[in-house]
């Protein structure tokens, strides 16, 4: 009800903004944040990787002793935390700064206790429409490129160009491999292993994982990095075009960070 209320208010409000934002979907391991932050700086607009709030508040509820399995405490905290996506504040080699009421977090949403509990905090459908307020809140105040699982179909429905990134699970286990040799060398795990741990994740995230009816679908298994962000500002070059709008920012190319 109340999520539904969200969206036809959303909805009204569209025709009053003047930030275009972008929707980059798909699967884990498929390079969605390489190409949405690259994108980002490509129009010198936000990068909001929406994994960061749901790791934001599992790390706030872990730290408070809240129980990861209480969906009513957890939405009653994210309603009241105040979680912003900032331009990186540190150059550590993060692609952006999370606050919390505040205060960096952004060092805790990796740690492995983070990573235990995220999957099941953002399974509580209050938690995500809490949490999902606050990602619109976002989007209607600056030019976003968001990146997730559900950006195109529910958290912003009218985003002006979806993008469902797709790659095949032999490729994306390929990659993962490759940086965990080169990261742990003879200490990686094998290739196979890699892979099931793929195919467990994809299953875990099956739920979330529905391309809007009017996205892009664009596989990336034969392509570099640069050449998926190519694709993405010429489909969104043209999707402006159409609309009567300009791409502003395009020509403020490697904005200095
Ligand atoms: O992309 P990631 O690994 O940082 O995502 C962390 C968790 O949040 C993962 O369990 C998937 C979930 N997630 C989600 O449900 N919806 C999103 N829009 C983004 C992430």
């Amino acid at each position: 009800m109340r999520e539904h209320h969200l969206r036809e208010h959303h909805l009204r409000e569209h025709h009053l903004r003047e930030h275009p934002r972008i929707a980059i979907d798909g699967p884990a391991g498929v390079g969605k944040s390489t190409i949405g932050e690259r994108v980002a700086r490509r129009l010198a607009c936000l990068y909001v990787d929406t994994g960061a709030f749901y790791r934001a508040l599992t790390g706030l509820a872990l730290r408070q002793g809240i129980n990861v399995d209480d969906a009513a405490a957890l939405a009653t905290l994210a309603e009241h935390a105040d979680i912003r996506i900032i331009p990186p504040t540190v150059s550590d080699g993060r692609q952006y700064t999370v606050l919390v009421d505040g205060a960096d977090i952004t060092a805790d949403l990796r740690t492995p206790a983070v990573e235990a509990a995220v999957s099941r905090v953002s399974a509580a459908p209050a938690v995500r429409v809490a949490l999902i307020a606050q990602m619109r809140r976002m989007a209607d105040d600056h030019t976003v490129v968001m990146v997730g699982r559900d950006i195109g179909t529910v958290v912003l429905p009218d985003a002006d160009l979806k993008i469902y990134l797709m790659t095949s699970i032999e490729e994306r286990a390929r990659r993962r491999h490759g940086d965990l040799v080169a990261q742990l060398g003879a200490a990686s795990p094998p290739f196979e292993a890699v892979h099931d741990d793929i195919a467990r994740r994809d299953a875990t995230d099956q739920a979330q994982m529905r391309p809007a009816p009017d996205a892009i679908m664009l596989h990336n298994d034969h392509l570099e990095p640069e050449q998926t962000v190519e694709h993405i500002l010429r489909y969104l070059r043209e999707r402006l075009e159409r609309s009567g709008k300009v791409l502003a920012s395009e020509d403020q190319r490697e904005v200095p960070r």
